[in-house]
């Protein structure tokens, strides 16, 4: 496995794959690799000739009181989980190195980016659609994948691949959990022992929304009520939303009639974790 950390190396080996007609798959990730990280980049060795990991934390895409200075990072241990998987190369840029002096360009998304972590996050989709597009400029990937678990912003590059026609197929990878049911996230080593347990209610909160939407409910309003007791049960959790969303476009719904999707965001003391689960049928 190689580590290219300019975008200048990274440009021009995209443009040779290219040029090779390879078919290469990227990944997408902040680092701090686990195993959510790892199953998408089995499936993207799995697919795909080449397959480039970037790691980068996007500073535009974290509002001026979040984590960027605490997100936890581990080039080291990225690398060899990396490689323990197939991974090619690891593409690593720093932050200087994407967005140099001068830099401007901001990308702006109506109706997908609005709801959710787009309302209590403002600037975060921005700053994400702009690093995948400069990401997918820069490798010309065949396939990209993203975590199911972070819903909306798979949404979110969902919408913009398709509007501005790129020629990259995006894949959906389900949810990886802990054996509790905890999504796994690089921000659960925030949780201290009392939030990690106390964190269960999460995962167990969308299964109450699966038994009821299974059982023929249909009420929004309902649902999202029980789920919300439910995370109440824990004495340290706090809910930022629950909310009931068509699974293409994040609007929230009363009455679920095509796919939805039941997604949360709770804090337990200062750790902001978001989790979902898709309900009904995709069509
Ligand atoms: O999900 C993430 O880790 C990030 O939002 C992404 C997609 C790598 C863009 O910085």
């Amino acid at each position: 496995m190689e580590l290219i950390k300019t975008v200048e190396e990274m440009a021009a080996l995209g443009a040779k794959l290219r040029a090779a007609n390879t078919k290469v798959g990227i990944v997408p990730t902040m680092g701090y690799l686990h195993e959510g990280h790892l199953a998408l980049a089995k499936e993207a060795v799995a697919n795909n000739d080449v397959v480039v990991m970037s790691i980068f934390v996007n500073p535009i895409q974290f509002g001026p009181t979040e984590d960027l200075d605490q997100y936890p990072r581990d080039l080291a241990g990225d690398m060899a989980k990396a490689e323990s998987v197939g991974v090619d190369y690891v593409f690593a840029p720093q932050p200087a190195d994407m967005y140099p002096a001068g830099y401007a360009t901001s990308v702006d998304m109506k109706i997908v980016t609005e709801s959710l972590c787009g309302a209590s996050r403002p600037g975060h989709f921005q700053g994400v659609c702009a690093v995948i597009i400069k990401l997918f400029n820069l490798v010309q990937p065949t396939n990209a994948y993203f975590g199911q678990k972070d819903g909306q912003q798979l949404a979110v590059i969902r919408r913009l691949a398709a509007d501005l026609n790129m020629p990259v197929k995006i894949n959906g990878v389900p949810i990886v959990r802990e054996a509790d049911g905890l999504a796994k996230s690089s921000r659960n080593v925030y949780l201290d022992a009392d939030c990690r347990s106390q964190a269960v209610v999460l995962n167990q909160s969308l299964q109450v929304a699966k038994r009821m939407y299974d059982a023929g409910e249909r009420d929004a309003g309902l649902i999202k009520a029980a789920v919300r007791a439910h995370i109440e049960t824990a004495p340290l959790a706090e809910v930022e939303y629950v909310e009931l969303v068509d699974a293409l476009t994040m609007q929230p719904v009363l009455r679920p009639e095509s796919q939805v999707m039941l997604a949360l965001a709770v804090r337990f003391k200062t750790t902001r974790l978001i989790d979902n689960i898709l309900l009904g049928e995709d069509d």
